[in-house]
């Protein structure tokens, strides 16, 4: 039986759901939280489904294992694998990125056409594509975008060839009308700079992660499993990967939030 009190855990292949722990630290400043990054096997994105779900579900399985109060899956890629039997898999309530953004991407558009941005996993899964299926008059334009992922895994947000890579992705997407983009990768907000430049202002960005938070608060709240007290949270950061380049990177990206990095060995391929 879990309480208020308990963290929440939060999974992502590597950095990029920083973004949506950022996100829950803004509209839940309270809540204690563990982060796990699974930077050893990261990029998720360009692995099979089978391959991601496997990894995904050791990951989540550590994290519910530690005692968390909620499972947020803070990565598309790892949403799109297990998406189906995940909330049948844990006894604390687990919230994915994919359902709060399409919802929100819906509500956005006024023209029905919809872009969407992310890895080639969350592409070839047709997680979206499901999501939407049921809303009338939705057209869903997928473009993969590798190398994003790189880019911010690599702790680069700007510069020339991050433009060009930019352009080369998203202005067949301005060209097909979109009104209204899914920032369908955890990743992406920290690219949402150069994103917004190259497709425009009149495009309507869509963040999983802002949306995600939203979709933890909501959940909470609903099963009463918010902290209400002001307390100064307690933040653990967790990877699979180097500790060193962990904090390193995740600092230059989110600031000083992200503190004390421990490595953990037991779920590492
Ligand atoms: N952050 C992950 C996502 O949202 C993908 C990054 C990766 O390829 O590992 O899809």
């Amino acid at each position: 039986m879990t309480t208020p009190d308990a963290p929440i855990g939060v999974f992502d292949s590597g950095f990029g759901g920083l973004t949506v722990a950022r996100a829950l630290l803004d509209q839940l400043p309270n809540e204690d939280m563990i982060y796990l990054g699974d930077t050893a096997r990261a990029p998720y994105g360009t692995k099979s489904i089978p391959e991601v779900r496997e990894y995904a579900l050791e990951c989540l399985d550590y994290l519910a294992d530690s005692g968390v109060k909620a499972l947020v899956i803070a990565c598309n890629s790892a949403s799109s694998a297990v998406l189906r039997d995940a909330r049948e898999r844990y006894d604390v309530p687990v919230v994915d990125v994919i359902l709060p953004a399409a919802r929100r991407a819906v509500r956005a558009s006024r023209t029905g056409r919809i872009g969407l941005i992310c890895t080639e996993a969350t592409a070839t899964s047709g997680s979206y594509d499901d999501a939407l299926a049921a809303v009338p008059g939705v057209q869903l334009v997928t473009t993969p975008c590798p190398l994003f992922v790189d880019f911010v895994e690599a702790g680069v947000t700007g510069g020339d060839a991050l433009l060009r890579a930019a352009q080369d992705y998203l202005l067949p997407l301005r060209e097909a009308g979109i009104d209204t983009l899914i920032l369908g990768c955890t990743h992406y907000p920290l690219l949402a700079g150069v994103i917004s430049y190259v497709i425009g202002d009149d495009v309507t960005l869509v963040s999983s992660a802002e949306e995600c938070a939203k979709e933890v608060f909501a959940t909470l709240t609903d099963q009463g499993l918010v902290h209400h007290g002001p307390r100064e949270p307690s933040l653990r950061f967790l990877t699979t990967g180097s500790p060193e380049l962990f904090a390193g990177i995740g600092r230059r990206l989110m600031g000083g939030f992200v503190d004390r990095v421990e490595q953990v060995y037991t779920v590492a391929g």
